[in-house]
């Protein structure tokens, strides 16, 4: 049977803020395909609740966010990027607004309704517009709907992209992206897609831990499928953990955003007592690594199974109206938001590195573009700040269209592509091995290369992921691909680019802590973790 084969201008692999957003701007100039591996809406983008950080109050400035995000960025932010950045959060906004999002307001001076913002950990200001604390679910909603309104823009839902296309891997002249093979997982099939141009917005890859805020789809596909076609990474040694997810053997993932305790929230230990002053004059507001290392510590310390945030102290209305989803979530496994502190705990949640872009969103291949979590931009230094990451999917989202748009004319019709060979393969008769390393993998990674790293852990980790990428490898070459395979050998790939970024950074720094290395550097030696394949 010969796989099927589809044509259009632009591959978009991702369906969240930053492919939706990419999709959009290029559909009214050609014919645009955009993948999700799961349900369209199925991503971080979704799960979103604290807000979007942007620069729209009269007393803030672009200077002050700009500050603050180099703050918490711990010396590793790429100041122009930042800048850049920031400079766009309003226009990014705007943009949102008129797709037809719909932002939390209050009275003005006035008496007409104006944006409320709220605060963060990091930031010296308001600046987190949201739609009350589901703001990603009020941004994707709207962007889906913008889009199935979009004649010109093909939703592949199902569709989990294996690998890129290149004309090097197809022995033709140059080093451009032209297209991807991909996995209908409701065929089983495996189709191509050519493209004169492809963006990859996959998101980031915090499935690579065991306890992860991020949903089932965040497994690094993007970063691994990069590195394979030839592209270089950065950064990966910054896994951010967010400091407060509920702890409950029940609630797989669920997130108290860090917007309560910008409204005021306390951390608690069992015991009642607050314990953020004795780590941070910013105490609860301090950038996320450090309040993460406290609660982990605090709890190692105390040998207790996990912290406490604790906003009773504010009306039952304040936070039944700011706070809605968290409030009815926290209902459901038992505990009243409103009366008591919440059992918490840190878990993964942000991949601060990634394929390594120029400001134009453009990577190491020609035609090859990486936008969001999957992008390693600059932005976030050694520690990403609250709700800087919604405003980077967005604005370097905007960026990458900008070059697709100015390059179009310039592109020629990507080549006939070979189909899938599965000659070779058959029906796999050991799921076990996947599901095994999948735990295995999770496990160790939790276990050697979490908040608190030492270069023995780092060793150990690296050992046992060449293993597993050997037997995966052999695994990969037999059997005839699903999508948990996939997603094991994606997260392996990854894995093994964490371990060598964090063994190549000899210091501690953001959220990266080695208790062998529990200094800063200084000067030079601050700079940034680039691999090359
Ligand atoms: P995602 O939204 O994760 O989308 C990834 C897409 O790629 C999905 O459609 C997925 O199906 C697709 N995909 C992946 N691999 C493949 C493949 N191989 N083939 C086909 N499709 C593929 N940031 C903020 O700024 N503010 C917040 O308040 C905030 N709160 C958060 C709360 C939670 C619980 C979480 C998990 C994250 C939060 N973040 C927040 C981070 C932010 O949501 C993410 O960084 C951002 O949404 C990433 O968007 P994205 O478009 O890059 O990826
Ligand atoms: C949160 O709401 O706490 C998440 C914000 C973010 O990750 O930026």
């Amino acid at each position: 049977m010969t796989s099927r084969q589809h044509a259009c201008d632009v591959l978009v692999i991702g369906s969240g803020a930053a492919g939706l957003s990419a999709a959009l701007r290029l559909a009214p100039r050609g014919k645009v395909a955009v993948l999700a591996k799961s349900t369209v809406t199925e991503g971080s983008t979704y799960y979103a609740q604290g807000g979007i950080a942007a620069v729209l109050d009269d007393k803030d400035s672009v200077e002050s966010h700009v500050q603050d995000t180099l703050v918490a960025g711990a010396g590793l932010c790429v100041e122009a990027t930042v800048r850049y950045t920031v400079e766009h959060s309003r226009a990014a906004i705007e943009w949102l607004v008129a797709q037809g999002v719909s932002f939390s307001t209050e009275p003005g001076l006035d008496g007409q309704p104006q944006f409320h913002l709220t605060r963060e950990g990091g930031h010296s200001h308001r600046r987190i517009i949201h739609s009350a604390d589901a703001t990603g679910r009020a941004v994707e909603t709207s962007l889906v709907d913008a889009v199935k309104a979009q004649p010109n823009i093909q939703l592949f839902e199902r569709y989990i992209a294996i690998d890129l296309l290149t004309t090097h891997k197809l022995n033709l002249p140059g080093k451009r992206c032209v297209g991807a093979y991909v996995l209908n997982l409701a065929s089983g099939e495996v189709e191509t897609i050519s493209a004169r141009f492809v963006v990859l917005a996959t998101g980031g890859a915090s499935k690579v831990y065991l306890y992860t805020s991020n949903p089932d789809v965040a497994s690094g596909d993007g970063i691994a499928m990069a590195w394979r076609a030839g592209c270089r990474v950065a950064n990966l040694e910054f896994n951010q953990f967010h400091p407060t997810c509920l702890y409950h053997p029940q609630a797989k993932t669920f997130l108290l955003t860090e917007a309560l305790r910008g409204e005021g929230a306390y951390l608690r230990r069992p015991d009642g007592s607050r314990f953020m002053p004795d780590y941070d004059e910013r105490a609860e507001l301090a950038p996320r690594d450090i309040v993460a290392r406290a609660i982990d510590n605090e709890m190692k310390r105390l040998g207790a199974d996990s912290m406490f945030i604790d906003i009773s102290h504010q009306s039952a209305e304040f936070i039944t109206s700011h706070f809605p989803t968290v409030y009815e979530q926290c209902l459901k496994y038992g505990f009243d938001l409103t009366t008591q502190p919440i059992p918490i705990v840190p878990a993964a949640h942000y991949t601060c590195g990634g394929v390594l872009v120029d400001l134009r969103s453009r990577t190491d291949l020609e035609q090859l573009y990486a936008v969001g979590e999957v992008a390693w931009t600059g932005l976030h230094g050694a520690n990403r700040m609250a709700s800087n990451s919604l405003l980077e999917c967005l604005v370097f989202a905007e960026a990458a269209a900008e070059d697709i748009l100015a390059e179009w004319h310039r592109v020629p019709a990507p080549p006939t592509l070979p189909a899938w060979d599965e000659s070779r393969v058959t029906d796999s008769d050991e799921q076990v091995v996947i599901s095994h390393n999948w735990h295995e993998l999770r496990q160790l990674m939790w276990d050697y290369v979490g908040i608190v790293r030492t270069d023995k852990r780092l060793e150990r980790a690296q050992r046992r992921i060449q293993l597993l990428q050997e037997e995966i490898r052999e695994y990969y070459s037999h059997f005839r691909v699903t999508n948990d395979l996939l997603e094991l050998r994606n997260l392996v790939q990854v894995a093994e680019l964490i371990v060598r970024s964090a063994m190549s950074r000899k210091e501690s720094r953001g959220l990266h802590y080695n208790r062998d290395h529990p200094e800063q550097k200084t000067g030079s030696s601050s700079r940034q973790t680039i691999l090359t394949p």
